[in-house]
Formats: structure tokens, sequence, C-alpha cells
């Protein structure tokens, strides 16, 4: 993917072993993963990046949700019905630097508050699932 201004590329590379604990999809289900995107969705649609989505925020959510079913544990939703995931190489046409991230991981951080009462996440691997979020968007930064 080309881009018209100079890629940055965090020095650390691509983060490993990070993936949240697949127990998180068996006892959220589909539904619950669905519902929380939707509700980030909507979180990031009022925010300083939302210039970056699309203008269809519900259509985005179900795509992010399809991923996050697969990496929670479930089937891989997003890989049968987009393709091979790549998402750094997804996210390059999207210029987001350092301050665009943290809005995104603050929208995160807004929706994930009683995740267990509106979304049926299991509490214990909440950090597991801050961590993934915290080290995976970095490697989505693209942009100096
Ligand atoms: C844990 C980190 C992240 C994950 C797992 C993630 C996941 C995804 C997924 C699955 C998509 C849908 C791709 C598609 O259209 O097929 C997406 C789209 C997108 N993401 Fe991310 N993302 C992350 C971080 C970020 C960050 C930090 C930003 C910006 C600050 C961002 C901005 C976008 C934008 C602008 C789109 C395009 C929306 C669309 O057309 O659907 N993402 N992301």
């Amino acid at each position: 993917m080309s881009t018209d201004r100079p890629l940055y590329v965090p020095p650390e590379g691509p983060p490993q072993g990070i993936n949240p604990h697949p127990a998180i999809y068996a006892l959220m289900g589909e539904d619950q993963i669905y519902h929380m995107l939707e509700d980030f969705y909507l979180e990031l649609e009022k925010s300083s990046i939302r210039h970056l989505f699309p203008a269809d925020m519900r259509e985005a959510s179900k795509r992010s949700a399809a991923f996050f079913v697969f990496i929670l544990g479930g089937p891989p939703l997003y890989q049968q019905q987009i393709g091979p995931p790549r998402m750094r190489q997804r996210h390059l046409p999207f210029a987001i630097d350092e301050a665009a991230r943290q809005v995104w991981l603050d929208c995160f951080k807004h929706i994930l508050q009683d995740a267990d009462k509106k979304y049926h996440f299991p509490l214990e691997h909440l950090p597991g699932f801050w961590r993934f979020l915290d080290q995976f968007s970095a490697w989505m930064v693209n942009t100096k």
C-alpha cells in the first residue's frame, strides 16, 4: 500500500503473544462483542478523530466486531467475511499518530467502564484485554 506521506514504523515491531484470553469470547458471546464495538464506534463518533472514519459508523463497527470476535477467542468471522487481517496494512490509508492513538484508547477506556454489566465482559480478563489494546494500537501508528 503506498501513501503520499512519510510512513512511520514503530521500532518495537509487531507485538507478539499478546492475544487476550479466549475465555472472553466463551463468556461474552458474539452478540455482546458486537454490542461493545457498536458502543465504541458511537464513542469514536463523538471524538476528535471522527474524521478518520467512514460516514457509516454502524457498518464500520461491524467490521471491527468481526475481528474482535476472533481475537477474543471466537470463530474467524473477519477472515470469512473480509479476508486476511493484515491490520497494520489496512490502517495505512489513515494517518494515525500517537495523539490519535491516545484518543482511540480513551474511547475504548470509556466504554469499558462497567463492561461486566453492559457486555458481560469477564472482569478478571480486562487487564489482559487492555494490554492487547495498548500494544496492538501502538503497532497501528503509522505517522510521526
Ligand atoms: C488494538 C488496535 C486496533 C484494532 C484491533 C483495530 C481494528 C480494526 C479493524 C478490524 C478495522 C476494520 C478494517 C476493515 O475495514 O476491514 C479497523 C478499521 C479502522 N481503524 Fe482500527 N484498529 C486498531 C487501532 C486503531 C487506531 C489506534 C486507530 C486510529 C487512531 C484506528 C483507526 C481505524 C480506522 C480509521 C479504520 C477504518 C474504518 C473503516 O473503514 O471501517 N484503529 N480497525
